[in-house]
């Protein structure tokens, strides 16, 4: 299957009452892998465009727990797809070998991103010719 068809929006279940919502996010239920690490960017500028780059062993789902943003994705073969994510209890699925951009940040933008690893710099491709060369086969 294509990875860009791989990436997709998930919806999550929302506990809410009068004291306000609890959204509920579970590994291997909710999102399709183990979640061994979590970050979050904020602060960023409008004009800020972040990612721009593709993980070798990485599954990622990206939330905006505040704000918004945009996320484009591309599968290094021609395709690519926009996703906005604007509204808390929504994520986006990003599979390994995709590549990303987050960009359109509002001022409020709070980007709960998941991983499915622990940080390793060396599993990252930041150059985008890398990237395309890689999953036409030209490069392992
Ligand atoms: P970077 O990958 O450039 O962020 P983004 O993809 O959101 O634009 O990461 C910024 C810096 O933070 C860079 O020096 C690497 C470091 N970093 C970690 O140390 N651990 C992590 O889990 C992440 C995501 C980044």
């Amino acid at each position: 299957m294509n990875v860009l068809s791989r990436a997709q929006m998930l919806e999550f279940s929302q506990k809410g009452d009068d004291r306000g919502h609890l959204v509920i996010v579970e590994g291997m239920d909710d999102i399709p892998f183990d979640i061994k690490r979590i970050f979050y960017i904020f602060g960023s500028d409008q004009d800020v465009v972040r990612g721009q780059h593709a993980n070798k062993n990485t599954e990622f789902v990206l939330i905006n727990v505040a704000g918004t943003s945009k996320v484009r994705v591309k599968d290094g073969k021609g395709n690519e797809a926009v996703y906005s994510l604007n509204r808390p209890h929504t994520g986006i699925y990003l599979p390994k070998m995709i590549w990303k951009d987050m960009y359109d940040f509002s001022e409020d933008s709070v980007l709960l991103c998941l991983a499915s690893t622990h940080y390793d710099p060396s599993e990252y491709i930041r150059d985008y010719d890398e990237f395309v060369k890689i999953v036409n086969g030209e490069k392992k």
